[in-house]
């Protein structure tokens, strides 16, 4: 008998512990204060230096500060990243646009995933409001790579569980990645500005060329407008070429919408072609204002009323126009975090 109790006595705190450990829940759920300040336990939001508005803005909707990393680079240019605050087991949201400088923002991104990855986070997210290898997702000249679905693996070798985005090239870009992809659009955000600033009663939606058709598409749809497409044919990077425009324009008001605004060419030819076509004023709505090389220059003397725009990369103040307005996308990041985070649908957002 008292062989028996001495085992009891041995046994008993290990069971205990293992007991502890089965059935402690993983705390996912939000939990509300008495004052009804929503609290995520286990939800960390960092940021890499491509956005840091953006960043800011989603943790202000959530109401969590913004966690801290110290990204620096050693004398030989190599980056260095540490993580500031305890992650282990918690659940991670690296928010990162792949916006200028391109590839030194990239390599943020996937050095800080890989150092959350070895701090034991428990679950992480690489929040890439503009992702901009979309563009490279088809081999259409030999030997190159589609660097798209490069890029995809990268985030995944990295550390990365799943990705949030928004409003990539094409959706096909999608399938690249061999994680979960939450895919957000700025349909809603943009469309309701058009809406509630202009009348819209004799608007037309036009799409720069075929590709974009689908997601001008979407947005007519949305705005419960016509559409029309312009047929455009890329010569370069740099330079388009346009011609017949499919749909009824003359007289109309025109909402030229696209993905992106990268050098403004492809806007500025459509200008041209839709004034030909007889468009009476002329709007533009795109998600990512890259807005490189010669973009401001050729924009501002466009015959353009507004370039709607969002916040998913960083417009550095000798870029910002006066027809431009941005709309943020931070509460609807913040939203799908929350959603993420808690287990809810994110696709419900869109319904
Ligand atoms: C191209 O297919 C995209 O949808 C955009 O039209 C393009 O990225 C805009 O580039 P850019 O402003 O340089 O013409």
């Amino acid at each position: 008998m008292s062989h028996f109790i001495f085992f009891l006595e041995i046994i008993r705190p290990k069971a205990l512990l293992y007991l502890s450990a089965v059935e402690e829940p993983i705390q996912l759920e939000p939990q509300k204060t008495p004052g009804e300040r929503i609290m995520y336990c286990d939800l960390k939001v960092f940021s890499g230096n491509s956005n840091k508005g953006l960043a800011q803005e989603i943790c202000r909707q959530l109401d969590i500060p913004l966690s801290k990393l110290d990204i620096s680079r050693f004398s030989n240019d190599n980056l260095f990243v540490q993580v500031k605050e305890n992650v282990r087991e918690k659940d991670i949201f690296v928010i990162q646009s792949f916006s200028r400088p391109v590839s030194h923002h990239i390599l943020e991104l996937l050095i800080t995933l890989d150092a959350m990855r070895s701090a034991s986070a428990k679950r992480i997210t690489a929040v890439v409001p503009y992702y901009s290898y979309a563009r490279s997702d088809k081999k259409d000249a030999p030997r190159i790579s589609i660097a798209g679905r490069l890029m995809a693996d990268l985030l995944k070798t990295a550390g990365a569980n799943r990705v949030l985005t928004m409003d990539l090239h094409a959706d096909s870009v999608h399938g690249f990645f061999s994680i979960p992809v939450d895919h957000l659009t700025a349909i809603p955000i943009i469309c309701d500005h058009f809406q509630r600033r202009f009348d819209i009663s004799n608007t037309v939606v036009v799409a720069t060329d075929a590709g974009g058709a689908k997601r001008a598409g979407r947005f007519a749809q949305k705005m419960n407008t016509s559409m029309a497409i312009i047929d455009k044919r890329r010569i370069s990077d740099t330079d388009v070429v346009q011609g017949l425009v499919v749909g009824d324009v003359k007289g109309k008001d025109a909402i030229i919408f696209d993905d992106e605004i990268s050098t403004g060419g492809t806007l500025t030819t459509s200008v041209k072609t839709l004034e030909k076509a007889g468009v009476r004023k002329i709007f533009v709505g795109a998600t990512h204002p890259v807005l490189s090389g010669p973009a401001v220059k050729n924009l501002k003397d466009a015959s353009i009323e507004e370039i709607v725009v969002t916040d998913t990369v960083e417009i550095p103040d000798n870029k910002k126009m006066e027809q431009l307005k941005v709309l943020s996308v931070g509460p609807l990041f913040a939203e799908a975090i929350k959603r993420i985070h808690s287990g809810e649908s994110v696709g419900a957002l869109f319904r």
